[in-house]
């Protein structure tokens, strides 16, 4: 990912407009009409690969910013044809909704909205329209009621989570991360934001399948499979030539619907009293928990646990000291005003947010002329031209941020390092702002690091430390857990 125009600023960190950036023409071109769109999906999807396909690219034109197609393209999404930035500076725009409008940019295709019982979930509206603020705020309040429970209840998931690990490795001598974590994430957002555990509803056993088919089916379009029995355009041609209908995760999705509508009686009457259909609402508390919040947390924890566990034995010791010292002074409690104690702990996390965020593609549509600047120069985008920030690239931007392939779990301790902390942007805003009814940022940024924390410090609490091996999926990293040291000393 390392950018070929270089030369670090990062001691006069300042990011406001440059009144004297020469004026540059977007470079990059579109192709053939049809035939650029096809030409480049296959690159970003088979021949190159995501980071290769922008690094080629960069390094041609010798810019952060130009122009490309992005997939799914022909024949499901309208407009393939993006301006990508990939630089600290540039990438904010993005946030800004003076300049930009986000009504349907979660991709550059849409699902059916049979996926969500016809309505436009809140993730894919502006807020300027009629029911984002009002389904957000519902989403703030869920969330606010139920928060004196997640520590207690994410610290039960975990512990379920470590001793299935524990028997995993004992059986068979490694255990899958990913999966055993994907299941922990889905009970823990029933049992935390509907205070009930999935199986004990009409769901049963099957809840967590019923969400993969009819988040798979919304997403396949935009994933490879790289399956070695099937010659990629074949994969391509069956991922991405038609949407796929709602109808095979109907059946399924209508029992999740009644479940979450039986849990969430105090919501919805909030709902209705803020002049929402008790059906849209519900709908949104789906794409809300399924969508945003487990689809995120099933990208996140792996990759959490991959940069912690790839850190190694030294970063494990400072870790379990700091953790243990600070649980021991909090009278062997975890505690609120604890986590924020733990100053590496918490830059660990922020780390592994900003070296890889789970959430990489944010898009956006210029809603007037504008002018975007990088490190070197401005360059004027058109009304109606649609952005996309390319995150991966830009919370790795080398001009901001030293040795920025290197995972360095202290980086945003003290004062130095704090200032890099409105550069960390996985939440969809800046690490350093926060979530409001009028802007685009993650409701659950808060939730989510709370909870972040909670699982290195509950491993720590646990474990000296264990070993990983890191492969890659279709979806991210795969994480194999080969070993867990427990802890050797009894301190709390
Ligand atoms: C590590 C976990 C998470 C990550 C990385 C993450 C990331 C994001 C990102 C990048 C967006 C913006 C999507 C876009 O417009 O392009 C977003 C929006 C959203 N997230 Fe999260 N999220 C996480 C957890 C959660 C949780 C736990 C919840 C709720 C409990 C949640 C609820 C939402 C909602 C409702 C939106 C739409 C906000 C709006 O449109 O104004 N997320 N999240």
């Amino acid at each position: 990912m390392s950018s070929s125009i270089s030369s670090s600023t990062q001691d006069s960190l300042d990011d406001s407009p440059q009144p004297n950036l020469p004026l540059r023409k977007i470079p990059g071109t579109y192709g053939l009409p049809f035939f650029g769109a096809i030409k480049d999906r296959l690159q970003f999807f088979y021949y190159q690969g995501r980071n290769e396909f922008f690094n080629t690219r960069m390094s041609k034109y010798n810019s952060t910013i130009f122009r490309i197609n992005m997939p799914p393209g022909p024949f499901i999404a309208n407009n393939p044809k993006v301006i990508v930035l990939l630089d600290a500076v540039s990438f904010p725009v993005v946030f800004d909704l003076t300049k930009v409008e986000k009504k349907n940019v979660l991709a550059t295709y849409s699902p059916y909205f049979s996926f969500f019982g016809g309505y436009h979930p809140c993730a894919y509206q502006d807020p300027s329209e009629p029911t984002h603020n009002k389904i957000k705020q519902i989403i703030f309040s869920l969330i606010s009621s139920r928060h004196d429970k997640f520590i207690s209840i994410f610290q039960n998931s975990l512990n379920e989570l470590f001793n299935n690990i524990e028997s995993q490795i004992a059986a068979t001598t490694s255990a899958d991360f990913s999966t055993l974590s994907n299941s922990m994430a889905f009970e823990f957002l029933f049992r935390s934001l509907y205070n009930t555990d999935p199986k004990d509803t009409k769901l049963g056993t099957e809840g967590q399948s019923i969400v993969t088919r009819w988040l798979s089916l919304q997403l396949a379009p935009l994933v490879t499979l790289g399956l070695p029995v099937i010659p990629d355009f074949i994969e391509d041609m069956l991922l991405r030539t038609i949407k796929f209908p709602f109808f095979p995760a109907k059946s399924g999705y209508k029992k999740l619907y009644d479940v979450i509508y039986e849990a969430s009686a105090k919501t919805l009457d909030e709902a209705e009293q803020l002049g929402l259909k008790r059906d849209e609402a519900c709908h949104n508390l789906i794409f809300m928990s399924f969508f945003n919040a487990y689809g995120a947390m099933t990208a996140w924890y792996p990759i959490l646990i991959k940069w912690i566990g790839l850190g190694g034995e030294k970063l494990h010791k400072q870790l379990s000291d700091e953790i243990r010292a600070v649980v021991l002074s909090e009278g062997g409690e975890v505690t609120m005003s604890g986590l924020e104690k733990m100053t590496l702990t918490k830059s660990a996390v922020y780390e592994a947010f900003r070296i890889e965020p789970p959430v990489r593609h944010q898009y956006a549509t210029a809603k007037k002329d504008l002018v975007v600047q990088n490190h070197e120069s401005s360059f004027e985008i058109k009304k109606g031209e649609l952005i996309l920030g390319y995150q991966p690239f830009a919370t790795n931007d080398p001009k901001i941020f030293e040795n920025p392939e290197t995972f360095k779990a202290d980086r945003f301790v003290g004062e130095k390092g704090e200032k890099l902390l409105k550069y960390v942007y996985w939440s969809n805003g800046r690490e350093t702002e926060n979530a409001t009814v009028d802007n685009k940022q993650c409701p659950g940024k808060d939730m989510s690091m709370l909870l972040s924390r909670l699982m290195v410090v509950e491993l720590f609490l646990r474990y000296d430390t264990f070993g990983i091996e890191v492969g890659t999926s279709y979806l991210g990293p795969s994480v194999t857990v080969k070993s867990m040291t427990a802890k050797a000393t009894k301190i709390i």
